[in-house]
């Protein structure tokens, strides 16, 4: 018979496996934790430093996306002006040097690749004819400062003169004009 207080062999392996199981629930526990607050870390990171990013990102891909030039379709003169006034951002895109077929594109081709309000379609020698008819001189004016429908810097305020004049030498060349811009 065992005495009462000795712990039997049985009791002692017992304590012995208690003892090992709170070292290795406590073990578990630490890294419960641990991983708890790294998740939380990264998680409280990464999307913070995608927001601090993300207007930037944002700024950026619209700058890429800027159109080169705007169209703008009849209306008044007045507002044109005041909506087409070149935006801080896609300024640094109108900034960059332009062939005249970028600027015909960007502007002109709105209503001359459509034929849209009537206008004379680009590389249609038919249609151009009556036009280059005219002369070089008075095309220019009407480049310039409207003619009918068409209206001056084909309705954008942001082209300079030579910009427009650069368009139109473009189209005419690809509408059976080439002589009258290559004299
Ligand atoms: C909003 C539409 C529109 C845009 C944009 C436009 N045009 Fe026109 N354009 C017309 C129309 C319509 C006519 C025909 C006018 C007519 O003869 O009745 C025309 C005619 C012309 C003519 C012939 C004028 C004449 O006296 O026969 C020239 C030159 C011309 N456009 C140049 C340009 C250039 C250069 C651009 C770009 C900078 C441009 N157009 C953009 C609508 C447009």
């Amino acid at each position: 018979m065992e005495h009462p207080d000795h712990p039997t062999h049985a009791q002692r392996h017992d304590q012995h496996f208690f003892d090992s199981f709170l070292l290795v629930f406590g073990v578990l526990v630490a890294f419960a934790i641990g991983a708890y607050w790294l998740a939380i870390y990264i998680a409280g990171n990464e999307p913070g430093s995608y927001d601090r990013g993300g207007p930037t990102q944002e700024k950026l891909i619209d700058q890429r996306l800027a159109p080169i030039g705007d169209v703008q379709v009849a209306g008044n003169s007045g507002t044109q002006a005041a909506s087409s006034a070149p935006a801080p951002v896609s300024g640094s895109a109108s900034a960059v040097a332009q062939t005249g077929k970028q600027i015909w594109e960007g502007t002109c081709s709105a209503c001359h690749q459509t034929g849209a309000l009537g206008a004379p379609r680009i590389s249609n020698k038919a249609e151009w004819a009556p036009h280059l008819a005219k002369g070089l001189a008075v095309l220019e004016d009407h480049a310039l400062h409207g003619f009918k429908s068409m209206p001056a810097h084909g309705g954008n305020p942001a082209l300079t003169d030579a910009e427009v004049i650069q368009a139109l030498e473009y189209m005419l060349s690809q509408s059976g004009g080439a002589s009258l811009v290559h004299k």
